[in-house]
């Protein structure tokens, strides 16, 4: 099994330790490496997957679309998502399909049975793929930039609200995509009116705890950090290329480890 993350910079992936632990634990033999790529090179490397050099990749930024042309098809969930994180092969064909979204339900899924209102705040690339992925349609979009979060809602059947009309207490998961937060300093939405055993998700994971995930905690809300995603989408994507369901347990107490 030869797998690789590309993308550039991807000095600082978290993807290879991930990936070939769980190779070792399912008693593959094989290797995960951080390719950092040109643009110009991206034929070659699809090319050396066609003569077989390659089982599969993941796609990070800057190249989750610029990859599409050199694939022979995208499954629903890169469609929908517009964009690519995972290439595998079947048949001899090359299929780009995005993990992002149904990661992250995967690992929010054994903390709620989304019977309940789903609040996305954010409404770029990664906001897309989650709510495609959502088994739910009761879902609001709220979004600084209001023209984006209405485009996305039309798209998909949903509503969308301004920051400021977001009644949080409405809400029994709450999911973060924006990058308000890395800094550890700002929230990009306040809290106020939580209800307890929320389910509140934000996908960063630089720093492990944003301040948003931290007054959710101290209002009693049920908080996941962006680790869930990140093992999530890495788990589905070793089960495309291996066949093999590997541990997200395991897998996210790694990653919390390298990361405190
Ligand atoms: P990604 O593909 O990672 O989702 P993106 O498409 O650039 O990245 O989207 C970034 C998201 O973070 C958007 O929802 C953006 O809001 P705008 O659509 O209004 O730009 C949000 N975002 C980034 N910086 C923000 C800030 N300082 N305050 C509020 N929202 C912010």
């Amino acid at each position: 099994m030869r797998l690789a993350v590309i993308g550039h910079p991807i000095a600082h992936s978290l993807s290879p330790v991930l990936h070939e632990q769980w190779l070792r634990a399912s008693g593959l033999f094989g290797r995960y490496e951080a390719l950092d790529v040109a643009e110009e090179d991206l034929s070659g490397l699809f090319q050396a997957m066609r003569d077989g050099e390659w089982d599969g990749f993941n796609v990070t930024i800057p190249y989750k679309e610029t990859v599409i042309p050199y694939l022979d098809e995208l499954d629903l969930a890169a469609t929908d998502a517009g964009a690519v994180n995972t290439v595998y092969k079947r048949d001899g064909k090359l299929i780009g399909t995005n993990t992002d979204g149904a990661g992250l339900v995967a690992a929010l899924s054994p903390l709620t049975d989304w019977s309940g209102r789903v609040l996305v705040i954010g409404a770029g690339g990664a906001a897309r793929g989650i709510i495609s992925a959502l088994p739910t349609r009761d879902v609001t979009i709220t979004n600084r930039t209001m023209e984006r979060a209405e485009r996305l809602a039309e798209r998909f059947g949903i509503e969308a609200k301004a920051f400021v009309d977001v009644d949080i207490a409405r809400y029994d998961v709450i999911i973060q995509t924006t990058s308000v937060g890395m800094d550890g300093v700002h929230s990009p939405q306040s809290l106020n009116g939580l209800r307890q055993n929320t389910v509140v998700c934000d996908i960063i994971y630089r720093p492990l705890v944003t301040p948003f995930l931290k007054e959710a905690a101290k209002k009693g809300a049920i908080i996941v950090n962006g680790t869930a995603m990140f093992v999530g989408q890495g788990a589905l994507a070793f089960e495309f290329w291996t066949g093999v369901k590997p541990d997200r347990f395991v897998g996210m107490k790694l990653i919390e480890s390298l990361l405190e």
